[in-house]
Order: structure tokens, then C-alpha cells, then sequence
């Protein structure tokens, strides 16, 4: 039996809070950390099917145009030209093949064909001495030398911001910009891909495997129920494998072709062309206050580019309407139509970017009205959303920014370039955080077996955030099951459809479809031995109500199983939903060399129920390093003649490493919200990474007086 349940309105039962065997929030490690750790964890790359083929992406070498003619390639089984194979990389929405054709080729990088051969080395060497003759056009590939286009859905305008910019007591008129960013998760893609008559099982790292199946299906033009999908262990994605890439596609046209399996792996370099980039913006910010520090007007205008016929532009604006009031407000989203690589979601897309230089321009206007950085923020927290009056389902930046200035030390702060130890200037700087929370359909099943054991299973994926853990650890409390009592079975589509894992929802939404299915086994419980439901207790194997107490295997007759299904509802539109908190650093900065250290880093975070306190942690201690990333390192830069990626590997392209990161402190608010399903938790994966940079950079100003506005902060900016 399903349970079903759209979260149409409040849901302020406290039953997870006082669960009999208490292991939900717990910081379980996780259950699969000693596959991981031992090797035996196959990841997408390390299946060894019988008679496997392999496939060498090759790349466009020019920015736009034709291929006219590809040479042959000795020592190959094939080269494949497929139009299905061109271009898939988005940030999850179904695709269709580009318009463009088989030859068409819209950036540098593109993947154009697939060279195959019985091993990776001559496939590779095919590969690299193909000659391909192309048509080349002219095309932008930088963003200033088009007129953006003005996407009329993304303006908004709110009174009459050019007056309050007149009339402020103080105010802050600035741009800022940051390069394109890749998620760089550690596993590059790769995909093996399998035939067995007109069915397909193709084996990939990705991240929404339900959405995943249907997208791929239409890239191959085969029914959905043709093709299973299997991601049981996947190395990071950061948004990089929310939709399906070119190495999926190409093994799956390639093993159908030679009859026999076909593994396509990228190399690091290929992933920085063929996968998404975030895109660079533009943001110039401005904002107004009166002589108090209220903000009376505030703007946030934003260029970003992609592809002609991408659907997709970086959210850089999606916090501004609701983390601070302002009666006057305008908010600008322009798109340049370039020809640099895709551009699609990268770890928290919009905030990371857009709430950083946001919270810089804070930092800039306390600077500018003599109020401290922290009060500023405290003055304009809005009690609604601002210009719909919207409640928020649950709010908590208030006490972030307050604990967070306590457990900091806040108080020691000084002025500008006050604090010289030796050759280093020492400063400390804020932010808020903030990101928006969502709830996606999912869908789980949950088998409770006599012996007292349990299986969950879902198509859900663990990304390395530790989604095995919590939904055991939430079928546990559930059944009443020691943790180690629970087997989770995800990444395979064969199983219930789930939210997959991205933006920040499938903890959440996954989570309450788990929660959903255990709800239905227990009322099949209290039937079995004649109680209410909500008389059951459940622990270590027992079933209780009343003076009745039986073991599960009593009760369980073979097995017990429950579906769960969850789908947003009412709720998301009824309020706004986000999660809040605080960043703060103190960082070192070289007077000489312009060098930067980051010495100390705190977060506070707000994000309803936390599942597992481990888990959690550990999402923050990632996003906060990516806060570091953007602030001081990060930056793939592209060839201004033909837009491409010049920095495409971890040597060139700076993710902080780990004598770039001090010891990181996290600390966790209490908070349940009401509105975002029974687990009342919210999605906290990418929480860690919005704002945290401007922390780092407002820091830096703190330490030596010096502003970046074009990130990231490297030596030369400051020196
Ligand atoms: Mo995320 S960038 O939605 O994986």
C-alpha cells in the first residue's frame, strides 16, 4: 500500500522528536564509508562487463560552424557520428538534440564524434590523430561584445529606486564580477552502456536518475521502460550530472552500434569543456539608506551568458527579493547569447554568486553609513517577504547573525588596518547566508522482514552527502530498528522513482517519502496486534501499545512492505521558503605580497531538522570551503578569440586544497518548520556556500582596507 501526501498545509507534530530509538539527528558515520574506503564501491568507470569496448569523446577545435569531413582512424573499431550525441549537458531539464545537426557545432569543446577501439589507450590514440575538416563562422564569445537579452519574466521593479539612490543618507553604487566556475567534482564522468536485445542498462555518475531515465530515453529515442539507469556510487556532482552528459549518450549509440559493451570516460580536461560551467556575472548592486541604516532602496542587476538556445541562466537575483526589506527595489537578469560552453547549475546556483557580491555591497554600505556590518542586517530583516507579504514557513537569519557575533567574538572587531602582526594585517568580516528551499516528488519502498530487519529502496542517488545513512537511520527510527538492522538500496531506476539529488531537496524530499512508506508498515503493525497507531511504540524489534508487547517476528508474517509518495503542495506557494545563517572569518593578508590566509572560519545554520549531525556537518564544511574557492581561487578563464576553457584541470584551475582551509567551525540552530512535510527539515547541502565568500572578502577589507569587486581576490588584486 501507498502512502501518499501533498504538503498542502502545516504539519506541527513533534512524534520524530520523542521516537522510541532515538537515532534520527544522530551522528552516524556513514553505512557505505567502508566500501569507499576499501575500493569496493564501483563507481561508474570501474564495472568490468565481458567484452568491453572503448570510446574516446572527440572535440570541436573551433567555436562555431561545421564539421565537413572526418578521416578515418586505423586501429579503431568505429568513429561515430550521431546527432543524439552532440551536445547534452544541461542543468536537468530534458534536452532535445540541438537544432544545429549532426555537424553542428555551437562551442569549442563540443564533443562532435566518438572514436572506439578494444582498449582505452588505442581508442585515445585514434582519437588525438583524427583529422577533421570544419567551416568556421564567426560568433561572440564574450559577454560584453552583446546586447543581453532582457527576459521580461526576470525584471522587477518595486517604487522608484533611482530617487531613493537620490535621496539616501548613504548609499553604495558598485560592480562586481565573477568568472565562470566549474563544480570539479572528483570523479570525472563516465558511463558503460550495455545492450541486451532493445534494452539498455547504462551505469554513469549522475545525480537525478528518474528525470535522468526520461532524458535520456528521448536523447535515444527509446521508450523510458526500455532503459534502466544504474548511479549506486557517485564521486560528486555539484550539479555537474544533474542531467545527462555526451559520455552517457555516446556509449549507449556506440554499444548498440557494435553490439557489445562500450565504457566512454572523460578525462579532467574534457569534463571542464563537456560538462556545465557556471556562468561569469556581472552584478552591479546598489543600495540606499537613511542616517539609521534602514535600506530604503536596493538593486541587484545581473549579466550572465549560455549557449543561443539554452533555457538556462545562472539565478544570480533569486535571494534579493526576500532577504531584506527596502521599499524601492529593482532587480535586472540580462543574458548574453555566447559561445563559451554550456552554462548550467553549479553548486548552488544564483546564491553562491549572487548572495556573495550581495553581502559585499552590505559590507560597503555599513562602511559607508558608520554602522556595524552586523546591526545593518539586523535592521532590515523583513517580518514578510517583501513586496507580496508572503509568510516565511520559518526564519532564522536573526539569530544566526546574533549567536553567530557571540561564538565568533565579533565584539574584538576593528577598524580598517588596525591589526598588524609582523608582516600580516588581521581582520574579520560577515555575512548572512541564504539560499531557497525546496520540496521535489519522490517516491520510496520500504520492506520490513520477519528476522527484524529492514530494506529501503529508492532511485534516489548518494552523491557523497550521505544519503544511505539518513534514510537508514530514518527507516530505523521509524520501524524501531537498530541502524545497523537497515539495508538502503539506491541508484537504480528499477526501484521508486525519488527526487534525486540536487538544489539542495533530496535529503528532504527523499527522506519524507521514506518517512511516508515507514508510516504505512506501521499501521500495518498496529492492525496486526489491535492498536492505534498512534499508541505504538517501536524499539529494538518490539511492538508495544498498552500492556501488549510482542517481537516484530511475532507480528510480521514474512514480510511487511509500504510505499511512500511525497509531492509538494499548497505550501509553496502559501510561503516563502528558505534557509538562513551567518558566515565569518578572519583572515591574514601579506602587506608585502598581497597573499591572503584564511585563519579562522564559522558558520551558523538554520535548516529545519537536522537528520544526521555528521552528514550535515560535513555539507557545510563543503560549501564553506567552495566560499573560499570563490573568494580567493576559483576562476576558469576563457580564450577571448574563441571562448574557451584555457584553465581546464585541478593544476589550473584553483579549488582550495587543504593548507587553503583552517580548521572550519559549524554550529546548527534548532528549528523545526512546519511546512516543508512531516521530516519538517529543510535542504541544507548548498546553505554552507551562499555568502561565505563575502565573509572571506569583507575580511580582507577589514584586514587592509582593499575592496575586490573582481573576483577571486588573488595577490595582485590586493597588493
Ligand atoms: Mo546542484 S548545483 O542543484 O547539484
Amino acid at each position: 500500500m501507498t502512502r501518499h501526501l501533498r504538503v498542502d498545509g502545516p504539519n506541527h507534530d513533534d512524534r520524530l522528536d520523542h521516537m522510541a530509538q532515538g537515532v534520527i539527528g544522530q551522528p552516524l558515520n556513514r553505512l557505505e564509508g567502508p566500501l569507499k574506503v576499501a575500493g569496493r564501491a564501483t563507481y561508474a568507470a570501474e564495472a568490468r562487463p565481458r567484452n568491453l569496448a572503448y570510446g574516446v569523446l572527440v572535440q570541436a577545435a573551433i567555436p562555431a560552424g561545421k564539421v565537413l569531413e572526418i578521416g578515418d582512424a586505423p586501429g579503431a573499431l568505429a568513429v561515430i557520428r550521431d546527432k543524439r550525441m552532440v551536445r547534452f549537458a544541461a542543468q536537468g531539464m530534458a534536452r532535445k538534440a540541438p537544432k544545429s545537426g549532426p555537424d553542428g557545432i555551437d562551442y569549442m569543446g563540443q564533443a562532435i564524434a566518438l572514436v572506439v577501439a578494444d582498449t582505452f589507450e588505442a581508442a585515445r590514440h585514434a582519437a588525438q590523430n583524427l583529422s577533421v575538416r570544419y567551416a568556421r563562422e564567426d560568433v561572440p564569445v564574450n559577454p560584453e561584445d552583446v546586447t543581453p537579452e532582457l527576459p521580461p519574466k526576470k525584471q522587477s521593479k518595486t517604487g522608484d529606486l533611482d530617487k531613493a539612490m537620490q535621496e539616501a543618507a548613504f548609499s553604495v553604487d558598485q560592480v562586481w564580477h565573477t568568472p565562470s566556475q566549474m563544480a570539479a567534482a572528483m570523479e570525472p564522468h563516465a558511463a558503460i552502456a550495455e545492450w541486451d536485445g532493445d534494452r539498455v542498462t547504462i551505469r554513469a555518475g549522475l545525480q537525478m536518475l528518474s528525470s535522468n531515465k526520461e532524458q535520456m530515453a528521448d536523447a535515444l529515442g527509446i521508450r523510458p521502460d526500455k532503459l534502466r539507469l544504474l548511479a549506486p556510487y557517485v564521486g560528486g556532482g555539484f550539479g555537474s550530472k544533474l542531467g545527462i552528459n555526451a559520455e552517457s549518450v555516446a556509449a549507449a549509440i556506440a554499444a548498440q552500434k557494435l553490439g557489445r559493451p562500450v565504457q566512454v570516460s572523460m578525462t579532467r580536461q574534457q569534463v571542464f569543456d563537456l560538462a556545465h560551467r557556471r556562468s561569469e556575472t556581472r552584478q552591479r548592486i546598489r543600495l540606499a539608506c537613511d542616517a539609521d541604516g534602514t535600506l530604503t532602496g536596493l538593486g541587484h542587476e545581473a549579466l550572465v551568458s549560455n549557449l543561443p538556445d539554452d533555457g538556462f541562466s545562472e539565478p544570480v537575483t533569486q535571494a534579493t527579493p526576500f532577504t531584506y526589506q527596502a521599499a524601492h527595489r529593482q532587480v535586472v537578469h540580462a543574458i548574453a547569447r555566447i559561445h563559451r560552453s554550456c552554462a548550467g547549475s553549479v553548486r548552488a546556483p544564483g546564491e553562491a554568486v549572487g548572495v556573495t557580491v550581495f553581502e559585499c555591497a552590505m559590507d560597503e554600505l555599513a562602511e559607508a553609513a558608520g554602522i556595524d556590518p552586523v546591526d545593518l542586517r539586523l535592521r532590515n530583516i523583513p517580518e514578510a517577504e517583501p513586496v507580496t507579504g508572503r509568510p516565511f514557513s520559518s526564519h532564522k537569519l536573526t539569530e544566526a547573525l546574533q549567536e553567530g557575533a557571540k561564538l565568533f567574538g565579533w565584539s574584538d572587531r576593528r577598524p580598517a588596518k588596525e591589526r598588524l602582526e609582523g608582516e600580516w594585517y588581521i581582520g574579520i568580516g560577515m555575512a548572512s547566508a541564504v539560499r531557497v528551499n525546496q520540496l521535489v516528488e519522490s517516491r520510496a519502498r520500504v520492506t520490513l522482514v520477519q528476522d527484524g530487519s529492514a530494506i529501503v529502496e529508492t532511485d534516489m542517488t548518494d552523491i557523497g552527502t550521505g544519503t544511505y545513512t539518513i534514510l537508514g537511520q530514518l527507516a530505523a527510527e521509524m520501524l524501531g530498528l537498530p541502524a545497523d538492522r537497515v539495508e538502503v538500496k539506491l541508484g537504480d531506476t528499477q526501484f521508486p522513482p525519488a527526487a534525486g539529488s540536487g538544489g539542495s531537496f533530496g535529503a528532504a524530499s527523499s527522506g519524507n517519502s521514506v518517512f511516508l512508506a515507514c508510516e504505512e508498515i506501521r499501521r500495518q503493525i498496529a492492525k496486526a496486534i489491535g492498536c492505534d497507531e498512534g499508541d505504538l511504540t517501536l524499539q529494538d524489534g518490539m511492538a508495544r501499545a498498552g500492556n501488549v508487547s510482542k517481537s516484530l517476528s511475532e507480528v510480521v508474517e514474512g514480510t511487511i512492505t509500504g510505499e511512500g509518495h511525497l509531492e509538494p503542495g499548497k505550501t509553496e506557494k502559501s510561503h516563502r521558503q528558505a534557509t538562513w545563517g551567518s558566515h565569518w572569518a578572519e583572515v591574514a593578508v601579506n602587506r608585502w605580497t598581497g597573499e591572503v590566509r584564511v585563519r579562522r572560519m564559522m558558520g551558523v545554520f538554520a535548516c529545519g531538522r537536522v537528520l544526521n549531525e555528521k552528514t550535515a556537518r560535513s555539507q557545510c564544511l563543503g560549501g564553506m570551503t567552495f566560499g573560499i574557492g570563490i573568494a580567493l581561487t576559483e576562476a576558469m578563464e576563457h580564450d577571448r578569440r574563441d571562448g574557451h576553457a584555457v584553465s581546464r584541470d585541478l593544476a589550473e584551475y584553483h579549488i582550495p586544497c587543504h593548507a587553503d582551509v583552517p580548521p572550519l567551525e559549524v554550529h546548527f540552530l534548532q528549528e523545526r518548520d512546519a511546512y516543508v512535510g512531516p521530516l519538517q527539515a529543510k535542504g541544507l547541502g548548498e546553505l554552507g556556500i551562499c555568502g561565505a565568500g563575502a565573509a572571506v572578502l569583507n575580511a580582507i577589507y577589514n584586514a587592509c582596507g582593499v575592496r575586490v569587486r573582481e573576483l577571486p581576490a588573488t595577490p595582485d588584486k590586493i597588493i
